[in-house]
Parts: C-alpha cells; sequence; structure tokens
C-alpha cells in the first residue's frame, strides 16, 4: 500500500457527545448540526450524498445540494429524467451520506423519497440565478450528448429564447424530500472510539440508540 495514503489519518479533539443534549428529534438535531457546520465555515456544508437503487438492485451515489431542511426532511432538486430520478421511481428508498470533515462529524440518513409539489418547485425555481434556469432548460441531464459543443449551442439557443423573460420551471424538473425512518450522528472522539447515535422511527416515535463505533 503506498504510504502516503496509509498515513492520511487525522486526529480528532476529545468532545464527548451525550444523549442528553441531542434533540429528541433528529431532524432538529441534523438542524443543530448543519448550523454548527456553517459557524464553523465547512465549505458548502449543504452537499449531501445521495444513494439510489436501480431496477436491477444496483446502487449509485452522487451529490447534490440540500436545498431546504424542515420537519418532515431533506429537500434536493434535479432533473425528473435524470439516472437517479428513474431509480427514485422504481425504488423509493434512498439514503444519504453527510460528512463534515473539519468538525469531525458525520451523519446518514435513510428512508423514502417522494417529490414536492409543482408549486414548491416553481417557488425554488424562481429563486435560481438565469444561468442556471438556462441550464436547467439546456441539460438533459444522465442522456448521452454528441459533444459539449453541442450542449453550449443549445444553451445560446436558450439564452436567446427566454432573454428578458419569464422563465417557467420545467415539467421534467423539480424537488424530492427524503423523510427519514433512521437518521445516525457520527461524532469524532480520540483514539477511534468515536460517539454514534441512531434515531428510529417507531411509528410517530424516534427512539435514540447508541451504537459501538
Ligand atoms: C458539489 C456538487 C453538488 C451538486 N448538486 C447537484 C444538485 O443539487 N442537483 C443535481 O441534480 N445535481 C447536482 N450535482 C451533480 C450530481 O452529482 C450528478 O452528477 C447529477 O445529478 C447526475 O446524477 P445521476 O446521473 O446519477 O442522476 C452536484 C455535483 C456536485 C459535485
Amino acid at each position: 500500500m503506498e504510504k502516503y495514503i496509509l498515513n492520511l489519518r487525522k486526529e480528532y479533539a476529545d468532545i464527548p457527545l451525550s444523549l442528553k443534549e441531542l434533540s429528541k428529534n433528529p431532524l432538529k438535531q441534523l438542524k443543530h448540526w448543519l448550523n454548527d457546520a456553517i459557524k464553523e465555515k465547512v465549505v458548502e456544508a449543504n452537499i449531501i450524498t445521495l444513494a439510489t437503487v436501480s431496477r436491477n438492485n444496483r446502487p449509485s451515489i452522487r451529490a447534490v445540494l440540500m436545498k431546504q431542511l424542515n420537519s418532515k426532511g431533506v429537500i434536493f432538486f434535479t432533473n425528473y429524467n435524470s439516472r437517479k430520478a428513474k431509480d427514485l421511481e422504481f425504488n423509493p428508498y434512498a439514503a444519504i451520506n453527510i460528512v463534515w470533515r473539519e468538525i469531525g462529524r458525520q451523519v446518514n440518513i435513510e428512508g423514502k423519497i417522494k417529490k414536492i409539489s409543482q408549486k414548491e418547485n416553481e417557488r425554488y425555481f424562481k429563486l435560481r440565478t438565469y444561468e442556471a434556469k438556462i441550464a436547467a432548460i439546456t441539460s438533459p441531464q444522465s442522456s448521452v450528448i454528441k459533444s459539449r459543443e453541442q450542449l453550449d449551442k443549445i444553451f445560446l439557443t436558450n439564452d436567446k429564447i427566454y432573454k428578458n423573460k419569464k422563465i417557467k420551471c420545467p415539467a421534467n424538473w423539480g424537488g424530492f424530500i427524503l423523510e427519514p425512518n433512521r437518521i445516525e450522528f457520527w461524532h469524532a472522539r480520540e483514539k477511534r472510539l468515536h460517539d454514534r447515535f441512531v434515531y428510529l422511527k417507531d411509528k410517530k416515535n424516534w427512539k435514540i440508540i447508541r451504537l459501538a463505533p
């Protein structure tokens, strides 16, 4: 094994994480940790890695941006014809991993995903920059394209069509919400004896258990 990879290991400060400081609701706890990450200036603290499973039972992962966090779950936006969206259409169960390396924390979220409403999509689409709107219209996400030049050409054509016009949210673009039934909070400690707490949903209530690192 190459030594420079083997030696990449950081020792963490030994700040304990105890059950009594955790919120009873995991989404509230996630909000606390996200706010901590933002306060500690973690770069793009809302990057999440989303895992889906295909019709053929094959998992795949990719990064997306968490755009909302509410009392029901985590919301991200994407192309409804993308590979991930096709997976979700067939199998709505998915998982999210978040690593805030700078503060030694990880969150793993599992649950069921559904589309958010068209009204919510339109509300969010309005907030995107002009270029992000044109890109959403231009890119047939996850499809094979002929060349970069062709993509740039379509972008320029759309730019001419939509300049100074109101751009409506495309029907194939919008949000998904992952509503969790399991969320794990992992907190780095010294000697690799990290703290792990898992919230498990039992009907409407959440049970919290501690796992060995
Ligand atoms: C930091 C980062 C943030 C990203 N955010 C998004 C996002 O919010 N929505 C999205 O559809 N793709 C986003 N992407 C691109 C995805 O990782 C992915 O390439 C794309 O969604 C197509 O994935 P799929 O073919 O598996 O569906 C992001 C990529 C990176 C590296």
